[in-house]
């Protein structure tokens, strides 16, 4: 093992000790095979926020742009590839400011409203209910409803609940069906506030929980329909919120949510979503991966007041902040997307799917145009796929297959802040037809890994699958040249007496069929 120093730009970067391995060793279990992954670990958040919903999502039928029902065709076409489980709309900080009466009924008749969250925008309101959940019944997704706690009444939230799944002769059912939809809709998932903490409430726990008592218990189950009612949770390390929650309202939620940045700070600049070195890259992977300790204990709190793991866990916002892409709105939190968002998600994806014993759901922030969007669109028709996109697209045969664990041992990098890095990340899993996947990280900036995996009581002889890579770290797509970066095959690998040998690209993340 040697040690040596990364340079990067025109700066020496802060001295990164690397245990140089220029290998790794993975032994997948495929015997032992336990935990299914549930699709949702790939959920996705739509927010009003920015360009997601007005010029991402939702066009108008009017608009000149290619659109199904007022929905972009090429968005939803690429949503649609990506098999998206389940959907959360309409925030984040919106939701609580968010009264969905206002978003039904003809369009030109809806009251406009100031998105004060997000850059003061005026809004008028022709994406509501309707639109979000037929979008979500076209796309075979299942909605996830944030309702308004901070800013909404107790009625406000039972009775959307009711317009959306009553299917009897009640008023708001009859009210649905006047504006044109007749037979409920199924909702399983309902988020009782958000960020109770923050921007919906700035409230106490305590006092959060006793609302989140009163709140769901007016959200009723109508006619078969069976809600799934997540509590809001807490952000980052906040490990009293958890406490007081799992107290306090312990079994009447469902879910308890938690929501993990890849961010610099919260206080001035996020730094650039493109312009970083080699020490910045290797500082946010670290940032990523330190999603696992805090999995760990919110988890380790919620096992000590529910063994039975009753009350899943529900991370219904994670991914990268940067700062808004330069000449654009900053509210508007829009940002581009390098290869190093790739490998938050790659990371991040591995370590969520070790623990979906408790994590049972997992919404990226967000799906067009805000934060680490899948896709990025500009309102003269163009769109563009992120690297972030290719990991979603690749890693989607992990969606309910039955996770296999694996050991691991690779080299490390010791990363500013006390982080130390494995340059190899990796997943693997069985799917419903008995064909294993394996997904590689290498982090590597500079070197290829060879990789031995063992594959013991595998019966395959070759495997084949596809790569996301680049010249640079730093490279992302344009609408001048959305194909920068996208999915290529990789090279066949044969299998010999149950082990495999894999040379994986620097900067490289695979994902391999055994065959
Ligand atoms: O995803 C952007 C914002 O981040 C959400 O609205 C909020 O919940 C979080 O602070």
């Amino acid at each position: 093992m040697n040690n040596k120093l990364f340079f990067s730009g025109l700066f020496m970067a802060a001295a990164l000790t690397v245990s140089a391995q220029n290998n790794a060793t993975i032994t997948v279990h495929a015997d032992q095979g336990k935990q299914i992954i549930p699709k949702e670990i790939y959920g996705q958040f739509a927010e009003h926020l920015g360009t997601c919903i007005y010029g991402g999502l939702w066009v108008g039928e009017d608009s000149s742009i290619p659109n199904i029902k007022g929905y972009r065709t090429d968005v939803f076409n690429a949503l649609k590839d990506l098999q998206v489980p389940v959907m959360r709309w309409p925030g984040g900080c919106f939701a609580d400011e968010y009264h969905w009466m206002d978003g039904i009924g003809p369009r030109e008749n809806r009251p406009k409203m100031v998105n004060n969250n997000w850059g003061g925008t005026i809004e008028d309101n022709s994406f509501g209910t309707h639109e979000f959940l037929n979008l979500c019944e076209m796309l075979g997704c299942e909605p996830y409803i944030s309702g308004n706690v901070g800013s909404g009444t107790v009625e406000e939230l039972a009775k959307w609940v009711e317009y959306m799944t009553s299917d009897g002769d009640s008023p708001m059912a009859n009210l649905r069906r006047k504006n044109g939809r007749d037979k409920a809709w199924k909702i399983k998932f309902l988020g009782v506030g958000n960020e109770s903490w923050g921007c919906g409430g700035t409230m106490r726990p305590e006092y959060y929980s006793d609302l989140y008592r009163r709140y769901s218990t007016y959200c009723r189950n109508y006619d078969g329909n069976n809600l799934y009612k997540i509590a809001s949770g807490a952000s980052d390390y906040d490990y009293n919120w958890t406490k007081v929650l799992m107290e306090l309202v312990g079994p009447r939620m469902n879910g308890l949510s938690l929501h993990y940045y890849t961010v610099t700070g919260w206080t001035g600049s996020k730094g650039s979503a493109t312009q970083f070195n080699t020490d910045d890259y290797y500082w946010t992977l670290g940032k990523c991966r330190e999603i696992e300790d805090v999995l760990k204990r919110h988890i380790a709190i919620m096992d000590q007041y529910d063994p039975q793991k009753n009350v899943a866990l529900i991370l219904d916002e994670w991914g990268t902040w940067w700062d808004s892409e330069p000449g654009t709105i900053p509210g508007h939190l829009y940002q581009q997307n390098t290869l190093r968002d790739a490998f938050v998600a790659s990371l991040s994806l591995d370590i969520f799917h070790k623990y979906t014993d408790r994590l049972k759901m997992a919404n990226i922030a967000q799906v067009v145009n805000v934060l680490q969007s899948m896709i990025l669109t500009n309102d003269k028709g163009g769109m563009v796929l992120t690297p972030t996109y290719y990991v979603f697209k690749m890693y989607k045969v992990h969606q309910d297959a039955t996770y296999l664990p694996l050991d691991l041992s690779c080299g490390t990098i010791d990363v500013r802040d006390n982080r130390r890095l494995p340059l190899v990340s990796a997943t693997a899993s069985k799917d419903k037809n008995g064909k294993i996947h394996i997904s590689l990280s290498n982090v590597d900036v500079e070197n290829e890994q060879e990789v031995i995996v063992n594959l013991p009581e595998v019966k395959a002889t070759k495997a084949v699958g596809e790569i996301l890579t680049s010249d640079k770290i730093d490279d992302y797509n344009t609408f001048e040249n959305p194909d920068k970066i996208k999915l290529a095959a990789f090279d066949e690998v044969k299998i010999k007496n149950g082990s495999m040998k894999i040379t994986l690209p620097a900067k490289s993340i695979v994902t391999l069929e055994l065959q």
